[in-house]
């Protein structure tokens, strides 16, 4: 059966992103940190899943997943979509702030794609789907840290795309635009109102706008690599 790898598995879009993988066939390791109960309820809805603990923060936690999946066979997909945000006005910011967000969005996803991607190489087949945000493309007001990070995710998916090229490893990110989901929960109803006037499909995204794109680069998009996906109701095109 083929394997996909999906980090944060315990949350919103990465819960949809294994339910998608696994109605299309895949075997999925839903990969969680904190959230125990949320991945353990998913994991037994999700036939041949199995769960994998890990703190992405740390080369420890990664090599852990890369270990287990090394274990449970082949793999063919690989969804980074763990990530966290650190919002706050840029004057207010604290020197301290820079090397979480930094360490979770960015070094987990640089480092866990090379190790996986040498798995896929051997056996010349793989896709890397990496989950940034429309914020990497606009900027947004309180999010320079998150912003800069998934920034720097959509330039490592360019740049590893043409390195994996001949091992017929594409990889690809997909922004997601305002997704109703544990992160944008706590938005002051104002900013929410702000965000929805952006909106021209006037509606939140749910998670499972996100996985329809995971799914189709994970299945089909054979010529697709290297690219930066949008999913975000029309508030930004791209280009
Ligand atoms: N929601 C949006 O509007 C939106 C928009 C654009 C992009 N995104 C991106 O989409 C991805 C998923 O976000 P979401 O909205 O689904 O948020 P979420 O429900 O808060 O999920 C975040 C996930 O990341 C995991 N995680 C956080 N820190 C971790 C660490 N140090 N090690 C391992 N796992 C860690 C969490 O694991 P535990 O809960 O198990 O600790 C959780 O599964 C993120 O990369 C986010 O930046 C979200």
């Amino acid at each position: 059966m083929k394997l996909a790898l999906v980090t944060g598995g315990s949350g919103g879009i990465g819960a949809a992103c294994c339910q998608a993988l696994a109605d299309a066939g895949f075997r999925v390791a839903i990969h969680y940190r904190s959230g125990k109960e949320n991945a353990e309820k998913l994991q037994q809805t999700l036939p041949d899943s199995f769960l994998i603990q890990a703190d992405l923060s740390t080369e420890q936690g990664i090599d852990q997943v890369v270990d287990l999946i090394k274990e449970a066979g082949d793999i063919e997909v690989l969804v980074n979509n763990a990530g966290m945000t650190a919002d706050g006005p840029l004057l207010r910011a604290k020197y301290e702030n820079f090397d979480q967000i930094v360490t979770v969005n960015m070094k987990s996803t640089w480092y866990l794609t090379r190790k996986i991607a040498r798995l896929m190489i051997k056996k010349k087949h793989g896709r890397v789907i990496n989950i940034s945000s429309v914020v990497g493309s606009t900027g947004n007001y309180g999010q320079t840290l998150y912003g800069m990070t998934k920034a720097a995710i959509n330039n490592f998916t360019r740049s590893a795309a043409i390195e994996l090229a001949d091992y017929n490893v594409l990889i690809n990110s997909i922004a997601p635009g305002f997704i109703d989901t544990k992160m944008t929960s706590d938005l002051p109803q104002e900013a929410r109102e702000a965000i929805l006037s952006q909106i021209p499909l006037k509606r939140m995204g749910k998670p499972e706008d996100v996985a329809k794109m995971v799914r189709f680069l994970a299945t089909e998009g054979d010529y697709c690599t290297g690219s930066v996906f949008h999913v975000n109701g029309g508030m930004y095109g791209g280009g």
